[in-house]
């Protein structure tokens, strides 16, 4: 939205399945996660509609890219990548 990259410059790319793949990031999980952030942006006052839209509408993308990443590491555990027969899993 034009701010500045600060959790880049601080973090790196955010690579945002990758850090949530500890969390079990459920449909459920995402309801609830964009129920509470739009609490949050509700009780700011200074933001304006538009911003509060753009952000809710980037919020509920990413937060559904999230659980689809989740399913995918459910679907993914215990089966062995082809490309990786010879080589030891992966933690
Ligand atoms: C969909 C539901 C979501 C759940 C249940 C969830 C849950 C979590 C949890 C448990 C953490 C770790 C917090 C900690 O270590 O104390 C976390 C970190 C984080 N989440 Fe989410 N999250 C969700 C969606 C999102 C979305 C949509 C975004 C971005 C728009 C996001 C951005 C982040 C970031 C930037 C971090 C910090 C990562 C780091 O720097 O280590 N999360 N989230």
């Amino acid at each position: 939205m034009g701010g500045p990259p600060l959790y880049s410059q601080r973090k790196g790319h955010p690579a945002l399945i990758g850090r949530h793949r500890p969390f079990p990031v459920t449909h459920k999980a995402a309801e609830r996660w964009l129920q509470h952030m739009q609490q949050a942006l509700d009780s700011v006052a200074d933001i304006d509609e538009d911003s509060k839209i753009k952000m809710n509408n980037f919020f509920r993308h990413t937060a559904f890219f999230l659980v689809a990443g989740d399913e995918l590491k459910n679907q993914n555990q215990g089966v062995a990548c082809k490309h990786a027969a010879n080589k030891p899993a992966a933690e």
